[in-house]
């Protein structure tokens, strides 16, 4: 007989976790543990082994650097089978990187705020798992510290990243314009993702050597963070970062409430939190398209066009009524036609969106899933079991890959790696949801 979803999907996680204790994403594609990745996995988890979601989390949280910072890949492990590993990212540049832990110098979105909260509403044994939140909390806290005090630059309550890598969303059309503006050299190197997925799913080679190029300018300045932001030609402001940055706040004083006498965190998170949102509603929300965009802060720029992330402030609550139906309109306009399923990572009325290259179109779960928790946020009921049900028939029709390619017709596909884990987690999510 025919396993049924959920059991499939549990099958993709455990097949996917590794006797260290962390998840991998895609077997030979990510062979290491990804920070957002290992949040929306830590949710699955909570639904059928909360061991392996703690796991999970403190394996990531346990290579935070002294300043708060959470790297965006931990080499836990060795693999050859991906490019660029630890001998090019060079952490301990850095003096804040302990010396026993390999990683990254770019991180990614702080996830782990709104993961907590979200396996504390999951889980039946609430004072179990409440323990395990007052022993990381404050690593989670320090993370969110870290970002106000060194990449809100401005005070604006809107913090930048400097790499693509960083905002999750890796090849956007978003920078597009971004690279043309930065004299990047041509590099020699062996990439690795090609030979596990058709090129024409992923990122260029000019692509790769600006990946490679803002790596190599952070690491000429230790990946100090001051440095990076008076030098790097890549520094954005990012509406789903952001976005995520603020459900995380959020959910942080919901939490430390619970866990009680943190009055003092708590001022400083509800400031964060106040700022920031009217930081993401007046500087990002751009009123000609009806949607949050990205500012280019190196260049002084909007970049006015739209995409999966622009939908984002709705899980965050930043919108008002006015901007969240606006916003919703604009959805519905570009990625709603019945044609699609949703939702298209990438504006798809643009000549910039591409249905099966990564981020320049296909459907991501974890997206959808940020997207569908925003519209029940605003009521928007019918749009939000829409979403919910597209993300259900999308995995179960073609498989649990990592991205989706939005049309509906007979020779649609799944894309990129195959048995990817937030994929797997988020939908078991989705099915095990309580109404
Ligand atoms: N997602 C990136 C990659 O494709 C790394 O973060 O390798």
């Amino acid at each position: 007989m025919k396993k049924s979803l959920l059991e499939q999907a549990k099958n993709v996680l455990d097949n996917n976790f590794q006797l260290g204790g962390f998840t991998i994403p895609s077997k030979g594609l990510y062979p290491f543990q990804w920070k957002w990745d290992s949040g929306f996995i830590s949710i699955g988890y909570a639904h059928y082994d909360i061991d392996k979601a703690k796991k999970e989390i403190t394996s990531i949280l346990s290579a935070q650097w002294k300043n708060g910072f959470i790297p965006h890949i931990v080499f836990h492990n060795e693999s050859d089978t991906y490019f660029p590993g630890p001998e090019v990212h060079m952490s301990h540049l850095s003096p804040n990187c302990p010396k026993e832990i390999k990683s990254s110098g770019i991180t990614q979105p702080p996830v782990f705020g709104f993961v907590l909260e979200k396996i504390y509403e999951i889980v039946d044994d609430k004072d179990n798992f409440l323990n395990f939140i007052k022993e990381v909390i404050d690593k989670v806290y320090k993370n969110h510290l870290y970002f106000y005090k060194n990449r809100d630059i401005y005070n604006e309550g809107l913090v930048y990243i400097y790499h693509n890598w960083e905002s999750g969303t890796d090849n956007s059309p978003i920078w597009d314009g971004i690279w043309e503006k930065i004299d990047c050299p041509e590099y020699q190197f062996e990439r690795k993702d090609t030979t596990h997925v058709d090129p024409s799913q992923r990122p260029s080679k000019r692509e790769y050597d600006h990946y490679i190029n803002l790596i190599e300018i952070a690491k000429k300045f230790n990946y100090d963070d001051k440095a990076i932001a008076e030098n790097s030609p890549f520094l954005v402001q990012d509406p789903l970062f952001n976005s995520i940055l603020i459900k995380s706040n959020e959910s942080l004083i919901n939490l430390y409430k619970i866990i009680g006498n943190e009055e003092k965190k708590i001022e400083i998170l509800t400031q964060f939190q106040r700022k920031s949102i009217e930081g993401i509603n007046n500087k990002l929300f751009d009123n000609k398209l009806g949607s949050y965009v990205y500012y280019d802060l190196r260049n002084k720029e909007k970049i006015s066009l739209i995409s999966s992330s622009s939908f984002s402030p709705l899980f965050c609550g930043a919108p008002d009524k006015s901007l969240s139906k606006k916003l919703i309109e604009t959805l519905v306009e570009k990625f709603g036609d019945e044609n699609k399923y949703l939702c298209a990572s990438f504006d798809t009325t643009s000549d910039k969106f591409n249905p099966k290259k990564y981020w320049r179109g296909p459907i991501w779960v974890n997206l959808n899933w940020i997207i569908y928790l925003g519209l029940k946020r605003y009521n928007e009921t019918k749009l939000a079991e829409r979403i919910k049900k597209d993300t259900i028939d999308l995995v179960s029709n073609l498989g649990f890959y990592e991205y989706f390619e939005p049309f509906k017709n007979k020779k649609m596909k799944g894309y990129g790696g195959n048995n990817f884990s937030w994929t797997a987690a988020l939908c078991i999510d989705l099915i095990n949801e309580k109404q």
